[in-house]
C-alpha cells in the first residue's frame, strides 16, 4: 500500500497496537479515524494526537457497526483504508461457569465485527486497502486463551480468501503480531513482551517493501512452520 495521504479507520485505535499504528500513520501524513468503546481512552488518544478523529462505538453491537459505517460514508466518504484491529482476549477454561458467555463475546468482537465491517466498508468506492490484525496464535494455540486463538485462526483463513477474491480491487494485508506489551487480556499480562513501537517500525518497513503478510519476531517462524515445528512450539508454549 502507499503509506501517505490515505484516510484510514483503525478500530480499537485508542490503545496498544491500534494507537501505535495511528501515531505512525499520522507521522506519514495520513488522516486517521479511531474508534472504541471507551470515550475516555479516545479523548486521551486525541490529546496525544491532535489531528486524530474519534468515534465512540461498540463493535460487538451490530447497530453500532452500521451506525459507524453510515457516519463514515456521510462524513468521510473518501476513506480508503480499513484496519480491523479491535479485539479482546479472554483467559479461560472449558470448566469455567461463564465459558460460553466469554466465548460468545470473543467470537462476536474478533470475528463477526471485522467480517461485518469488511462487508460494509467494501461498499465504499474509495476503499483500496484492508488490513486485518491476526496473531502468531493463529498458527500455534496457547491453551489458556483457547477461543481467542480460534478466532485468530479464523481471521487468518478468511484473510487469505479475501485477498484472493478481492485481488483486482482491494489490497488485503495481514498483520501477524507475536505477543507484544499491551493491555490485551488484562493489565500486566503482556509486560514482558516487545514494545508496540518496535513492531510498528518493522511492519511499516515491510509495507514499504510491498509485503502483504507482516510478521515480527517469533510470528515469522510460526507463520511458515511445518507440523513438526508447530508441535514443538505448542509443547514449549503449553508446558
Ligand atoms: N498484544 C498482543 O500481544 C497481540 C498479539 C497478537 C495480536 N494482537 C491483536 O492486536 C489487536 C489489538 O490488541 P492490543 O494488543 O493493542 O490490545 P488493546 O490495547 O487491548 O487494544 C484493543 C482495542 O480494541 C478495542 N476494542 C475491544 N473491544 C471493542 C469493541 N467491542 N468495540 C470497539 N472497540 C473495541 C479496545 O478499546 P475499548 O476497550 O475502548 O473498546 C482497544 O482499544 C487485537 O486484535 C489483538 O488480538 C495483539
Amino acid at each position: 500500500m502507499k503509506l501517505t495521504k490515505n484516510k484510514i479507520l483503525i478500530t480499537g485505535g485508542a490503545s496498544g497496537i491500534g494507537f501505535g499504528l495511528a501515531e505512525r500513520f499520522i507521522r506519514e501524513n495520513n488522516t486517521v479515524i479511531i474508534c472504541g468503546r471507551r470515550e475516555s481512552a479516545l479523548k486521551e488518544a486525541a490529546e496525544k494526537l491532535p489531528s486524530v478523529i474519534t468515534k465512540v462505538c461498540d463493535l460487538a453491537v451490530e447497530a453500532d457497526r452500521i451506525e459507524l459505517y453510515n457516519w463514515i460514508a456521510e462524513h468521510h466518504g473518501d476513506l480508503n483504508v480499513l484496519v480491523n484491529n479491535a479485539g479482546i482476549q479472554n483467559w479461560m477454561n472449558i470448566k469455567d461457569s461463564d465459558f460460553y458467555q466469554k466465548a460468545d463475546a470473543e467470537i462476536t468482537t474478533n470475528i463477526l465485527a471485522p467480517l461485518h465491517l469488511t462487508k460494509l466498508f467494501s461498499q465504499l468506492n474509495s476503499l483500496d486497502t484492508i488490513i486485518n490484525v491476526t496473531s502468531g496464535l493463529a498458527f500455534v494455540p496457547l491453551s489458556a486463551v483457547p477461543v481467542y486463538c480460534g478466532t485468530k485462526a479464523f481471521m487468518r483463513s478468511f484473510t487469505l480468501s479475501l485477498r484472493h477474491s478481492l485481488k483486482s480491487d482491494i489490497e488485503v494485508i495481514e498483520m501477524i503480531p507475536p505477543a507484544l506489551n499491551t493491555d490485551l487480556g488484562g493489565k500486566g499480562i503482556h509486560n514482558a513482551h516487545p514494545s508496540v513501537s518496535d513492531f510498528v517500525e518493522s511492519v511499516f518497513a515491510q509495507m514499504k517493501e510491498g509485503k502483504t503478510e507482516l510478521t515480527f519476531g517469533t510470528s515469522a517462524d510460526r507463520a511458515k512452520a511445518n507440523n513438526e515445528t508447530i508441535a514443538a512450539y505448542f509443547n514449549r508454549m503449553n508446558p
